[in-house]
């Protein structure tokens, strides 16, 4: 069996994510992890958080076996088998009667590396996945209009825009008024290491 995937970055981070999810979330629940990516988020959190159920989920087939694998090695049974989702086919799940509802769903690092379509669609799947009271969380960079825009992340955008003209680093207050516009609201801002933002959003209203 190779090893998976590793991303530093994920491993910088997934404590900090993680304190501030024990500060925002109930002790138990279901979890929907959006662009799992290497699967290291969602391993950390599934040892951390045991009484959290957590499906991992991953637009590109590939990235599934990464999860497969770390959820495999650190033997953990609160962890379903990873699914294929492309947050733009919609309904994320096939039986729209059976349509589940999380407490939680996660995603880090997705908004500025995908089209602002995927922003759009995140949003409006994670209004209609959300349970009364679930929370969608959202990490990574973002700019804001009252803040000065970090050099580093100035540069990262650039950067992510000479890759794909679709990506880049969306405005915190766009993400706002698209998520209004699916039914949900922007519940608190922490501000996070190495300019991070993450982002707690619940049903409008
Ligand atoms: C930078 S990686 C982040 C991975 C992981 N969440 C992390 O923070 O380390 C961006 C992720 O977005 C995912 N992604 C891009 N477009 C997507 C889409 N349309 N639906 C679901 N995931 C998507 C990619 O497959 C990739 O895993």
């Amino acid at each position: 069996m190779s090893q998976p995937d590793f991303s530093p970055s994920a491993d910088r981070n997934k404590q900090p994510i993680l304190d501030v999810l024990r500060q925002v979330l109930p002790d138990r629940g279901t979890a929907l992890e959006i662009a799992s990516g290497t699967g290291q988020h969602v391993q950390w959190f599934a040892q951390q958080l045991p009484l959290w159920t957590w499906q991992p989920t991953e637009v590109h087939r590939g990235a599934l076996y990464n999860i497969e694998v770390r959820v495999a090695q650190a033997k953990l049974s609160n962890v379903l088998d990873p699914m294929q989702l492309d947050v733009r086919s919609e309904p994320w799940f096939t039986d729209a009667e059976q349509a589940p509802a999380f407490d939680l769903i996660f995603c880090a690092n997705m908004l500025h590396i995908a089209p602002w379509e995927a922003g759009l669609a995140l949003l409006r799947g994670s209004a209609r996945h959300l349970a009364p009271g679930g929370k969608l969380v959202t990490y990574g960079p973002y700019f804001e209009n009252d803040a000065p825009p970090a050099p580093s992340n100035v540069a990262f955008d650039q950067s992510l825009r000479e890759h794909d003209a679709s990506w880049g680093i969306r405005l915190r207050e766009d993400v706002e008024q698209a998520a209004a516009h699916a039914g949900l609201r922007l519940q608190a801002r922490h501000a996070m290491p190495a300019n991070n933002l993450l982002l707690v959003w619940g049903r409008a209203g």
